[in-house]
């Protein structure tokens, strides 16, 4: 028997103007995942889930319905079928989710990333971290119905990561500058990936694109540069923000709190209703987390939050 414990940190999709295609890690919180290796004696099935605590019993534990042990599958399926690499024996799995569910934090990520790094370790690393990106956003799929890449490809690899092409699979890894902390405040209300995808528009003008486009290349730039001014007037999302934010109550209040406290810019931490804000220094990020937080207990819908203070994480998912 041998035992490898996998940990993947939350990650903030979109980052304001990149729907879909830009995403980052922070450092914690994050998702534990531990694989126990044995001879296969009972099941038919190469993965089973021994246990999941965290989530008030809300995930599946059907090996083939939980993204964890989904991406596990996925992993073996193609070490057979690319890597000549037979799996006769029997991974079973324990997930720890510390992550909230539908929370914009890339909770799902966050375990497939932590269960695909103990699976590549438990099996002497037969795959690059880039390799492991296509299980993870696979395991997307299964959590929502939707194969994104900006939550699963910076828990896997850390830092920002850049989805240049989905077919094929391009990814940029783009390291933070080294001033920039994320404030990231989760309410305490769910909002599901699949409605909050929902309710987006098919098309989108080409006036909107224009502007769009505009602020993701300058967001790069910014990042590339460690230009903070130039990365906080390019936090502005035309097309996904203005559709989701009447989703989350308090949503204007909060930005404009975090904003007022010297942040650089604010956005939905993903699909929501998580709201992430940029600053250049950690105390700023500080204020601008707990104006947030206020920001929110007074709205009309008095929501309580938790919050995170982070610099980006540059490591992705490790083992622990
Ligand atoms: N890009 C995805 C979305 C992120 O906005 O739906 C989900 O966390």
């Amino acid at each position: 028997m041998k035992t490898v414990r996998g940990f993947a940190s939350a990650t903030v999709g979109n980052v304001a103007c990149g729907f879909d295609v830009l995403g980052f890690a922070i450092k914690e919180p994050g998702d534990e995942v531990i694989l126990t290796l044995s001879e296969r004696k009972h099941s038919s099935c190469p993965v089973t889930i021994s246990s999941i605590s965290g989530d008030e019993g809300k995930l599946p534990l059907d090996p083939k319905k939980n993204t964890s042990s989904f991406v596990v599958l996925k992993f073996l399926e193609h070490l057979r079928a690319q890597k000549g690499i037979a799996f006769n024996g029997h991974i079973s799995l324990e997930l720890k989710k510390h992550l909230p569910l539908s929370s914009g934090m890339g909770s799902s990520a966050a375990s497939a990333a932590a269960a695909l790094a103990a699976a590549n370790e438990l099996l002497g690393q037969p795959c690059t971290k880039m390799e492991l990106v296509h299980f993870a956003i696979e395991g997307e799929r299964v959590a929502c119905g939707s194969a994104h890449a900006d939550n699963a490809a910076p828990a896997i690899l850390g830092n920002f990561v850049l989805i240049r092409s989905y077919t094929p699979l391009d990814l940029i890894v783009i390291p933070p500058p080294d001033e920039l902390y994320c404030s990231l405040v989760h309410p305490h209300t769910e909002l599901r990936t699949s409605f909050a995808r929902s309710v987006l528009p098919n098309e989108i003008p080409l006036k909107m694109a224009t502007q769009q486009w505009g602020n993701v290349g300058a967001l790069v730039a910014g990042l590339l540069t460690a230009d903070y001014p130039l990365i906080g007037r390019s936090l502005i999302d035309v097309v996904a923000e203005p559709k989701r934010a009447p989703l989350i109550p308090g949503f204007f209040e909060v930005k404009e709190a975090a904003q007022r406290a010297g942040a650089l810019g604010c956005s939905i931490a993903g699909s929501g209703p998580s709201i992430f804000a940029f600053s250049s220094s950690p105390d700023t990020a500080r204020e601008a987390g707990i104006a947030m937080q206020e920001a929110f207990l007074t709205s009309k819908a008095k929501l309580p939050s938790d919050m995170w203070v982070s610099p980006i994480c540059r490591e992705g998912a490790r083992i622990l």
